[in-house]
């Protein structure tokens, strides 16, 4: 296999772009993308392009096909890629693969989700969940995670309050953040009195219904060395998949898919969780955010909640978690949330993150999840130069 690098990223702005179609949400992420890249668009060979739901959220599929037209990519080779919210995820997985098998030089990993127009969000994002287990006797993901954070609350002491400090940092990030949805400063009061969405979960644990793109260009280290671009090599690539349906695992309070996914991405950097400087985690709900850290080796088993509220965490904590804001602030697009997770390491990794950069990071991990925990990619990215 050959190494394999990141050498540039395009992304939207996240949010509820009504003015903007799926096809130009694409476009201009992708464009942006080759731009910053410095090469021609007919040296791009493939493209995997993540997306959830583009047939029930504004009724087109084929999607590949029309966003590469858009975009002006066409005849490229190109396929759109499935696995739920990780759908971004598994597109950058499949584009390294694809660089690192020697079969193109040049491949883009793309992500696009348009939510905000007019279809019924909630049920077209519970199609991730089990149809017959789940969704038909009432409960959508909000519930499903409501009853994750029941769970954790019960074994291990978490509290309401630890869950609304994940939201309060997130958004405290998110604020530095001019591609997010809601870039605006909270306190854990806000969190706490904010409407019931599914107890104990209020409108302010939940990630928004958001509109927006992301794109990565990948290709050989030995290529991007000779372009002159910020080198960040993708060392490891971890991807596993678990049954969907919650009533079918053995401990509620867990989330083990994660841990399996990040176990092969450990494993093939040669690395483990005090190695790594910080890292995107898939917050689409603020008790995903403690099991996710647990999950990923970072805390132990219920320390979660209390590292996050100690500010362990934050910005400025040993272990700064979601710099970009999160899926909670900058929003989750699901499709494109894998991508824009990748986006983020790259801003850091080369030292353009603005106000939110970090003090020389050389190991950022990005975490993405499918529905409650049915699928995980984790990837492992390092800045070589
Ligand atoms: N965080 C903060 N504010 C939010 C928000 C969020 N997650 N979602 C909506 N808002 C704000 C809106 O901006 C709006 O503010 P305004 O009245 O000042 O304009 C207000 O709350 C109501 O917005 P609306 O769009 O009507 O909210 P809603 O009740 O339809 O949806 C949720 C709120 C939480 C139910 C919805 O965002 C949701 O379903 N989130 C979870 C998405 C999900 O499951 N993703 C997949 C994860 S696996």
């Amino acid at each position: 296999m050959r190494d394999v690098a990141v050498i540039s990223t395009g992304i939207t702005k996240f949010g509820e772009l009504w003015d903007t179609p799926l096809r130009d949400l694409f476009a201009e992420a992708t464009l942006a993308c080759i731009k910053d890249a410095g090469i021609e668009k007919k040296q791009i060979q493939s493209a995997y392009i993540g997306c959830m739901t583009s047939g029930l959220f504004v009724g087109q599929e084929h999607l590949a096909s029309i966003l590469c037209d858009y975009a002006g990519l066409n005849p490229i080779a190109a396929t759109r890629v499935e696995s739920a919210c990780a759908s971004g995820g598994a597109a950058f997985r499949a584009a390294y693969l694809e660089v690192a098998s020697g079969a193109s030089d040049f491949v883009l990993a793309g992500g696009v989700e348009k939510m905000n127009d007019g279809a019924d969000a909630t049920y077209c994002l519970a199609t991730a969940a089990d149809q017959e287990y789940e969704v038909y006797h009432g409960v959508t993901f909000p519930g499903l995670y409501a009853m994750i954070a029941h769970a954790h609350m019960h074994k291990y002491g978490t509290t309401p309050e630890q869950m609304a400090a994940v939201a309060v940092k997130n958004h405290k990030n998110g604020a530095k953040n001019p591609h997010g949805q809601f870039p605006m400063e909270i306190t854990v009061e806000t969190v706490l009195k904010a409407v019931r969405v599914a107890e104990p979960l209020g409108l302010f644990d939940c990630s928004p219904v958001t509109d927006g793109a992301a794109v990565a260009l990948l290709c050989p280290v030995e290529v991007a060395k000779e372009l002159g671009k910020p080198i960040v090599k993708i060392i490891g690539s971890g991807h596993a998949t678990d049954c969907i349906a919650l009533h079918d695992r053995a401990d509620l309070a867990a989330i083990p898919v994660v841990g399996k996914a990040a176990r092969r991405a450990y494993d093939q950097a040669g690395v483990g969780p005090k190695d790594i400087d910080f890292c995107e985690v898939h917050d689409c709900f603020t008790i995903a955010e403690i099991l996710c850290t647990e999950e990923l080796g970072f805390f132990e088993r219920g320390h979660g909640g209390p590292a996050v509220a100690d500010g362990r965490t934050a910005l400025d904590g040993e272990k700064p978690i979601n710099t970009s804001g999160g899926l909670k602030s900058k929003g989750h697009p699901v499709g494109a949330t894998g991508i824009a997770q990748i986006h983020e390491l790259y801003a850091q990794l080369s030292g353009n993150a603005g106000p939110r950069q970090l003090k020389s990071p050389r190991l950022g991990m990005a975490q993405n999840m499918g529905g409650s925990g049915g699928s995980s990619t984790v990837h492992i990215l390092e800045v070589v130069s």
